[in-house]
């Protein structure tokens, strides 16, 4: 099925002209406070929730099922708008918590002076020297998850634990959380590792450019974290709200609850969300030991060969089935057509839940991207429309937001999806 322009149905359409390629991509996040905070590549932007949700009143309800860095949910709670927000990593739900509804709390029970006061001691103690020999013994809140690997320098390692060690003397969860998020987002950085779309080691040429000190990057970066809230402390945030861990998997208790989804789910390209987060995974306790990460990595959407398990449920799709045919004669490595099928499945369950969620005249959009294996190309766009048609969405427009590569080098499209519910 080729989406033909005039096939889509012109009446209802509304204008998301004012989206931009880059709108997309995380970009323009890095100017705009608090958004900032924590670099996540595989996120979109402030701007291609805003252009939405100028369109829209305050009194409604915006969803993201695979919130993420919370893009979605930090964008309309800061526009007054009320969110939900389902994600299956619990560090990617720490991250969108606290930069809606921790600063939400700081905001609300004046504790930016307590913030101040609190940053100001927790820098005297970060460089008393004296102070830090005399707790030494106590500094010991990094746990065995990873600690045969080379992912950080044992000095690193230390100033981390004593960073944690101070931060759980903070009697005040809000502020502690902050620090805690400013410690996560320079864990990448002060460790041997790079995030370049995948984690990998360091060259020693990248390790030279990054050899700032742990405890000036940390108090560096709290301090740019509190200026942010300073600056948005005129504004009225709306709560965001997680309904659940996982989209696939929602309580009935917000069914006919939702107007409006705004979402980029994992295109099937074989993103590893939990191992790119392994190190903030860690630092935070998240995870204990390596095994934990399997257990997030089954409930997700199966969108690459790491979550091919044999505990995916998988209903095929008859519409998937000639390119995951395809698949199984080309594959060497059966995990791809498996995937390709649990990945549409796992999105049949998804949209069955916008369904139920979603009120009359709801909408969707959608962001996503199609893929390649083996020269085969899976055009899951079009694969996506077939879904939501058969579980009560029409398109109403299809906008292409980007051209892509695929490793051949065959041209790929990021494209943004709207769909109203019948
Ligand atoms: C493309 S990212 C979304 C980024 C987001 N738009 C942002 O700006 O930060 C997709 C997210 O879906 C999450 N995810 C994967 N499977 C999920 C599931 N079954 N339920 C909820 N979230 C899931 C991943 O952990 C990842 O954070």
């Amino acid at each position: 099925m080729v989406l033909l322009e005039s096939e889509i149905p012109k009446k209802n359409i509304l204008s998301v002209t004012k989206i931009k390629p880059m709108d997309g991509t995380f970009k323009n996040n890095f100017d705009i406070p608090i958004h900032r905070w924590y670099p996540y590549i595989e996120g979109f932007s402030i701007n291609f929730v805003r252009s939405i949700l100028n369109n829209y009143p305050q009194n409604i309800i915006v969803y993201d099922p695979f919130n993420g860095s919370g893009t979605t949910t930090l964008t309309a709670s800061s526009m007054g708008i009320k969110s939900y927000a389902s994600e299956v990593n619990p560090f990617m739900r720490f991250i969108a918590n606290t930069k809606v509804n921790v600063v939400k709390s700081i905001l609300e029970n004046n504790e930016i002076f307590v913030l101040n006061k609190t940053f100001k001691d927790l820098c005297d103690k970060l460089l008393d020297t004296n102070y830090r020999k005399k707790v030494f013994k106590e500094c010991k809140t990094v746990n065995d998850c990873y600690i045969e690997k080379d992912f950080f320098d044992k000095k690193v390692l230390q100033d981390i634990s004593y960073i944690k060690y101070l931060i759980k003397s903070i009697n005040n969860d809000d502020i502690g959380n902050i620090a805690l998020l400013s410690l996560a987002s320079i864990t990448v950085e002060i460790s041997n590792m790079i995030r370049a779309a995948d984690l990998r080691k360091k060259t020693l040429k990248e390790k030279e450019l990054a050899s700032n000190s742990t405890i000036d990057l940390f108090i560096q970066k709290f301090s740019n974290v509190i200026s942010d809230i300073q600056s948005v402390r005129n504004m009225n945030f709306e709560v965001t709200e997680f309904i659940s861990d996982n989209a696939k998997s929602i309580s009935k208790n917000y069914y006919n609850t939702v107007d409006l989804v705004i979402t980029s789910p994992p295109y099937v390209n074989g993103t590893n969300y939990f191992r790119n987060t392994k190190l903030e995974l860690w630092i935070l306790d998240f995870i204990s030991k390596e095994t934990d990460l399997k257990v997030y990595r089954e409930q997700a959407i199966t969108a690459g060969i790491n979550n091919v398990s044999v505990n995916n449920k998988i209903n095929p799709l008859d519409i998937v089935e000639p390119y995951a045919k395809q698949l199984d004669k080309l594959s060497t490595d059966k995990r791809i057509p498996k995937m390709i099928r649990a990945y549409f499945s796992d999105m049949n369950v998804v949209f069955k839940n916008f369904n139920l969620l979603l009120k009359n005249n709801g909408r969707i959009y959608f962001d996503i991207g199609d893929s390649e294996y083996y020269g085969i190309h899976i055009p899951v766009d079009e694969l996506i429309v077939s879904i939501a048609n058969s579980n009560g969405f029409k398109l109403i427009e299809c906008k292409l937001l980007r051209k892509r590569h695929s490793k051949t080098g065959n041209t790929l499209s990021q494209k943004l999806l709207i769909f109203d519910k019948e």
